[in-house]
């Protein structure tokens, strides 16, 4: 096994047959600590790395642990942006495997028609690790680099490839349900999903 695959195998021994990051058996600083160890090899996970210059990002499956977990790589596009979105009551562990992006988190709008204002911005570098979830807000991810940039993604449970998620307007807070947010491929292999 390769250090990339040693790490697949890792996040989901933690998980082992939990309902995810939240579980009482479940210790995110362990999940942490395995993600921030990984020392990014491109040649380890770039099978998974489909990237695509026509959208802002593209979503890979890696792996789909005990069925209650997503393990994704998510590849950005220079110089795009996620929409602002919401996680489906989903809990999410990312970790930056090449280049830096940004992370620009909101509040919720309050309903009435307004701007949306911006609590914080954080630069996630290389082998940053991050954790996010419904209960900290919405957020947008960037990719303000010239070149791709790569971060790993454990989503528990995996609402968001099943049910999808919210986006949010900037201007006007206006929410949007998107009924699936598919993967690009699945396993190394291209899918339309
Ligand atoms: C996505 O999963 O599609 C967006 C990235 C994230 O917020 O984790």
């Amino acid at each position: 096994m390769n250090r990339f695959e040693t790490l697949v195998q890792d996040i989901k021994d933690i998980l082992g047959p939990s309902s995810g990051l939240t579980s009482e058996d479940v210790d995110v600083g362990d999940l942490t600590l395995k993600m921030e160890r990984y020392v990014s090899d491109e040649k380890e996970w770039s099978k998974y790395a489909l990237g695509n210059a026509n959208m802002a990002y593209t979503r890979n499956l890696v792996d789909e642990g005990n069925g209650k977990a997503n393990l994704l790589i998510l590849v950005w596009t220079p110089g795009k942006a996620s929409p602002i979105h919401d996680h489906g009551n989903a809990h999410c562990l990312m970790r930056v495997l090449r280049g830096s992006i940004t992370e620009t988190r909101y509040d919720y709008p309050d309903g009435k028609e307004a701007p949306m204002q911006i609590k914080k911005e954080t630069t996630l570098k290389e082998g940053a690790v991050a954790y996010m979830a419904d209960n900290l807000g919405l957020h947008q991810v960037a990719n303000p680099g010239s070149d791709y940039a790569v971060s790993l993604h454990l989503y528990t449970p995996p609402n968001v490839a099943k049910f999808g998620c919210n986006i949010f307007s900037p201007k006007t807070g206006k929410m949007t349900h998107v009924p699936k947010c598919g993967n690009y491929s699945k396993f190394g292999e291209r899918v339309e999903d």
